[in-house]
């Protein structure tokens, strides 16, 4: 068995779990990274590398880039990491055709259990390198290497944790598999940007409940605000901008949630009557809530200029309880370059800031297209 990247000492971190701001010089070692791009922000691929000081090692499945990074801690903490949906510090990578070799789950799991025996993890999560396609052979094999693995490490994990019970700033090792081979790192959740291996949460937009497509951006939304903050309560009160035709508002009234939609168009016929909702028929720039109406959240996926838009967000989190949540699609049309959509992002921060709101969090969703969900909080 040949390994290209087993360049660390056993359980040896890459990066600290909390930032650091030591700068590092050009002349630190490389060291190999997995990033995943989605499609929508391929065409950025060489201004992301290049803003992350790296080099492309090669691509890997659809949406990966193996990179040469010499500072790891840029993947989380630069204009790039908006658009890098999921990453892994590579601690251990075998490159081979695991569907040709003979007993490659044994050997594989016998490696993991040498290389991470005795690290401390809290869990071994395992998926497959070509997320996106629906006959995928390698998601039979990635369950039963997890499995098998799993045995290996019984008296070494305190509990078996399932995916959505990882404490989110405690280590993880995370492997994808797929016709390239195996990539595996030590990561928490919070550094690797999701809790899943690859960081896409399947959501499924099947009837009854799922309006339109929009659905899946809230509900992959709140699973992802997990990694930074609990989830408002149940019964907790959403005022929702630009509902029609009512895909979130339904995600939302699923999960037990009131909801006062505001929209111009109609909500769909089947949101009629639901319990929690109300509707207004409105321009949000002509909507004032009732007078001392208090929301503790509020969600805006209004088309149009992301200042517009922002500024009916800004006037309306008066009515939003201190530290309310404010979930907003940063739409990014219009924005043609690497360069353009990040002032787009800047000028929101700016204008939000300036509104009395602070960011939680930014991130490409897999439900996202070329958008971004920018997590706010009423300051006071
Ligand atoms: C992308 S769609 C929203 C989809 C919706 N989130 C869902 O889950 O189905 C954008 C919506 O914003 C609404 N919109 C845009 N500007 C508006 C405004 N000034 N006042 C009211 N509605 C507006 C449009 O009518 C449109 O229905």
């Amino acid at each position: 068995m040949r390994l290209i990247v087993d360049q660390l000492s056993k359980c040896k971190i890459v990066g600290n779990l909390t930032e650091s701001s030591t700068p590092i010089s050009t002349s630190t070692p490389a060291t190999a990274c997995l990033i995943r791009i989605s499609k929508n922000f391929e065409h950025f691929a060489d201004d992301i590398i290049a803003d992350l000081g790296a080099t492309l090692t090669k691509r890997l499945g659809q949406e990966y880039f193996l990179l040469k990074c010499h500072n790891p801690n840029t993947i989380t903490n630069s204009d790039a990491a908006r658009y890098i949906r999921w990453n892994l510090v590579m601690d251990h990578a075998w490159p081979c055709r695991p569907e040709k070799m003979k007993d490659f789950i044994e050997k594989a799991a016998q490696a993991l259990f040498q290389k991470f025996g005795g690290c401390n993890l809290q869990g071994v999560f395992i998926g497959v390198l070509e997320a996106s396609s629906t006959h995928n052979p390698y998601k039979s094999l990635a369950s039963n290497l997890r499995g098998r693995t799993l045995q290996l490490f019984t008296d070494e994990l305190a509990a078996f944790k399932e995916v959505e019970e990882q404490e989110v700033r405690s280590p993880s090792l995370f492997c994808l598999v797929g016709k390239e081979g195996l990539y595996c790192g030590i990561r928490s959740p919070l550094q690797a940007n999701g809790f899943y291996p690859g960081g896409t949460k399947f959501i499924s937009q099947k009837a009854p409940h799922t309006i339109s497509r929009a659905g899946a951006k809230i509900a992959e939304a709140l699973h992802y605000l997990k990694l930074h903050q609990p989830l408002p309560v149940e019964g907790s009160h959403w005022l929702e901008l630009g509902a029609c035709p009512g895909g979130m508002t339904s995600e939302l009234l699923e999960r037990g949630y009131r909801v006062t939609a505001i929209d111009r168009a109609p909500l769909d016929e089947r949101l009629k009557g639901r319990k929690g909702l109300s509707f207004k028929k409105a321009d949000v720039a002509r909507y004032n809530p009732v007078l001392q109406t208090q929301f503790d959240s509020l969600l805006c996926d209004m088309n149009g200029d992301v200042q517009v838009s922002l500024k009916q967000v800004i006037r309306l989190s008066e009515n939003l309880l201190p530290g309310g949540l404010i979930l907003f699609t940063l739409k990014t049309h219009g924005a043609t370059t690497f360069k353009e959509c990040n002032s787009l992002y800047h000028e929101a921060i700016k204008s939000a800031n300036a509104g009395g709101l602070e960011q939680i969090a930014c991130t490409h969703l897999t439900y996202n297209r070329h958008e971004f969900t920018l997590f706010l909080k009423k300051t006071k």
